[in-house]
């Protein structure tokens, strides 16, 4: 059983970046001329014959996912396309187009953005990270759903999270519970990861502390993020003390024998057993939004270590039971929560209380236990879908559902409703402004870093998502024209105030 985990534990934690090295390995090793890139330019698309394109030759057929409600007898050339515009991210191999068989219907997918006019694309697909307003694919047809696959922090793209820009999206799968195809536990792998014996027990973490071992560890190199959390750990550095490893707020050297895998993600043995002696793990995500929870969070928990958390505003919901995490947002200065911490450090019953959950029936959410249960998706699970696939076949059945009801409706618009629109809204993802991570935005210096960074950000990608919006509305199929829109936008905007 260790042994399996052993293995399972650095690919959870490689996630999508992992599935996008596979990619290119593998793409790396096919010959250059069947390299799916450089498919085409806007000026190339009018030279290509639909149907040509996409030859039966091209795709290899897999039937993992077909489901017993999946009658769909089709052939390839009848069947409905996904384009991946982030091409990188296309979670199939090898090719860069292949059919796809879900619980109830098929499509084809594909990476090549040749198809990107035709008719027979329904659903273009998306990678939150990668989305670029100025490389959107214009004209938007009518007749074409967008699909956003976005489990990244919301730091990568704060476009997505304003109305005018996750409007523009008819489906989605976000770390937000509220979206279509929810990836709010992605970095949960399983109830067993929860339930993993402490890896120090207290009484060895009681005699590190004798020896000299800080309560608290904090250990992060990516330092300059919007939520800011360095200058909160700073302040609670006054009161309490802390081990900071990272390339942030550094005060230790990290042992030698670490050093090659001093990435605070990594799952490398050392590391977990190094990490694992500390009391209290300082968790603090780089961006702050509702069920946006990392391996941060889970990792001190798995470990039996307690994570002092900042990120999620609800992390409550998912927490195994009321008294398993300290969360930072409940203590109304960094020296209340320093107290609260020295309080526990002295008092073994009290802190012992908070890994009480590592006995099962002490874990009490039933939320948490009905979504581990129920998700379709799996994380490192060959029985499940992983998630990319399963999005992909979400779009694809919903797609196929929305064709069927417009034929419907098309054959007897007098007996029949036409299906409904169907968009996106900010419960899809709607991260909030970021705020410094101690004190009022108010008492900032004006050359503050985070002050001239993330708050510009912020505001300049609603300009981007109503730059978007409005090419889209004037049918422009040019995206170099957004900064031109935004200038209007501001104009018009100016002109109004007036
Ligand atoms: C998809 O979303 C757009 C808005 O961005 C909307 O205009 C369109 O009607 C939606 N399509 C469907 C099929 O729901
Ligand atoms: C939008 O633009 C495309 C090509 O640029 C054109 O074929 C189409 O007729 C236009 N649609 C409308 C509603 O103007």
């Amino acid at each position: 059983m260790m042994a399996v985990r052993g293995r399972l534990v650095p690919c959870v934690c490689l996630g999508v970046l992992g599935l996008l090295c596979w990619v290119w390995v593998s793409f790396a090793s096919l010959p250059d001329d069947e390299l799916p890139l450089g498919s085409l330019d806007a000026v190339d698309r009018g030279a290509f014959q639909p149907q040509s394109a996409l030859s039966e030759m091209e795709f290899a057929s897999i039937s993992s996912y077909r489901g017993p409600g999946n009658n769909d007898r089709r052939s390839n050339k009848e069947l409905p396309i996904l384009l991946w515009w982030s091409g990188g991210l296309f979670p199939h191999f090898p090719g860069d187009s292949e059919r796809i068989d879900c619980a109830i219907s098929s499509c084809l997918v594909t990476s090549n953005r040749k198809v990107q006019l035709y008719k027979r694309t329904a659903s273009i697909i998306f990678y939150g990270t990668d989305f670029r307003a100025y490389e959107a694919p214009l004209p938007r047809l009518h007749h074409q759903t967008w699909a956003l696959f976005h489990e990244e922090s919301p730091m990568n793209n704060y476009l997505l999270s304003h109305g005018p820009g996750i409007r523009l999206f008819n489906y989605t799968a976000t770390f937000r519970r509220e979206s279509d195809y929810p990836l709010t536990l992605q970095w949960l792998p399983s109830l067993d990861y929860l339930l993993e014996p402490i890896a120090v027990s207290l009484e060895e973490k009681k005699r590190l502390r004798r020896e000299g071992l800080a309560p608290v560890l904090y250990m992060q190199s990516h330092c300059d993020v919007p939520s800011d959390r360095d200058r909160y750990v700073q302040e609670l550095m006054k009161y309490i003390e802390v081990d900071s490893y990272g390339k942030c707020l550094n005060n230790k050297p990290l042992p030698e024998y670490l050093e090659d895998t001093s990435t605070a993600t990594g799952e490398d043995p050392k590391f977990m057993n190094f990490v694992a002696r500390y009391k209290f793990h300082l968790a603090l995500e780089n961006g702050l939004c509702p069920d946006y929870m990392t391996e941060k969070l889970w990792r001190p928990l798995h470990q039996g270590c307690v994570p002092v958390y900042r990120g999620s505003f609800v992390v409550k919901d998912w927490m195994p039971n009321g008294h398993s995490a300290i969360i930072i947002e409940d203590f109304p200065t960094p020296k209340a929560l320093a107290d609260f911490l020295k309080f526990l450090d002295d008092n073994d019953d009290e802190y012992a209380k908070y890994i009480q959950f590592k006995n099962p029936s002490h874990i009490t959410n039933a939320q948490l236990l009905e979504t581990l249960e129920t998700r379709e998706w799996g994380v490192n699970d060959m029985s499940k879908p992983n998630y990319l696939n399963g999005f992909e076949c979400y779009v694809c059945d919903q797609e196929n559902t929305r064709l069927a009801a417009e034929r419907v409706y098309k054959k007897a618009p007098k007996k029949n409703q036409p299906p409904q629109p169907k968009m996106a809204d900010n419960t899809h993802m709607g991260c909030p402004l970021p705020s410094p991570g101690y004190g009022d935005v108010q008492d900032l210096p004006a050359d503050d870093g985070w002050l001239q960074i993330w708050p510009q950000d912020y505001w300049q990608s609603l300009d981007q998502a109503e730059g978007l919006e409005s090419l889209i509305r004037h049918n422009e199929s040019d995206p170099s024209l957004l900064w031109r829109h935004i200038q209007n936008i501001a104009v018009s905007r100016a002109r109004g105030k007036q």
